[in-house]
């Protein structure tokens, strides 16, 4: 199987996690898209009754587009289950997100769910974090002067750009910081360091936050419990 035949088996594993009544936190990318797919179907087909709460403009309108009822995460008073990716996950199952410049809204609705799923092809499990580049969500208004200081810190950073050269804008319409830092030896301090730089809005280190992971491999899906 090819990377995307791996993204498609498990989101359509994840799937079958998702129980009638269900309030769904719907993440973002290319193998969140083969989970919303499959969702559609069961909706069409067994008419289950959920409402997913999207964490991008792109998601929600996937999933409306399959007849899934969206709300958004002010508009729910719960959420049972948020299924999104990941760029990279360590064996202690920490992560790195943001590849799809979606990681402010995918940590709001994370950490507003009971349970947190993360799927993924077997080739983002990793040793250590870092080598996938961090992205950090920044307000326009003094990101040269954030960037400057993360330069200066060692951090190597770098703006996210279009092809044609304009800064990759968030849904909230910010920035886009990798940082291109190789490994990252101790995330928890890393992320404290730059949560607390002004400016930042959110950084991409998912940290102690998921309890399943389902890690596509050639022998089939692997579901692993990180976290009860
Ligand atoms: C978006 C994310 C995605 O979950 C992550 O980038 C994985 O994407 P894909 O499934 O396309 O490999 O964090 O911000």
């Amino acid at each position: 199987m090819d990377q995307n035949e791996l993204k498609k088996l498990v989101g359509e594993e994840a799937v079958k996690f998702i129980e009638d009544g269900m309030t769904v936190g719907l993440g973002t990318g290319s193998t969140v898209k083969f989970m919303v797919d499959a969702l559609g179907e069961r909706v069409k087909k067994e008419g289950l009754n959920i409402v997913g709460v999207p964490t991008s403009d792109r998601t929600a309108e996937q999933a409306r587009s399959l007849g899934i009822t969206v709300k958004s995460v002010d508009e729910v008073d719960h959420i049972d289950l948020t299924i999104d990716g990941a760029d990279e996950i360590s064996t202690d199952f920490q992560g790195i997100k943001g590849g799809g410049a979606a990681h402010l809204f995918e940590k709001i609705v994370a950490t507003n769910s009971t349970k947190v799923m993360w799927i993924v092809d077997e080739s983002k499990m990793v040793d250590q974090l870092g080598a996938f580049p961090l992205p950090l969500e920044v307000i326009p208004y003094g990101s040269q002067q954030v960037f400057n200081k993360l330069e200066k810190e060692g951090l190597h950073p770098e703006f996210r750009m279009t092809e044609d050269g304009q800064h990759v804008l968030t849904d909230s319409k910010n920035y886009v910081i990798d940082l291109h830092l190789g490994e990252i030896k101790n995330p928890h301090e890393l992320a404290d360091y730059l949560i607390k730089q002004v400016g930042i809005v959110e950084q991409g280190l998912f940290l102690d936050m998921v309890n399943t992971v389902i890690v596509g491999r050639q022998n089939g899906p692997e579901v692993l419990t990180a976290r009860p």
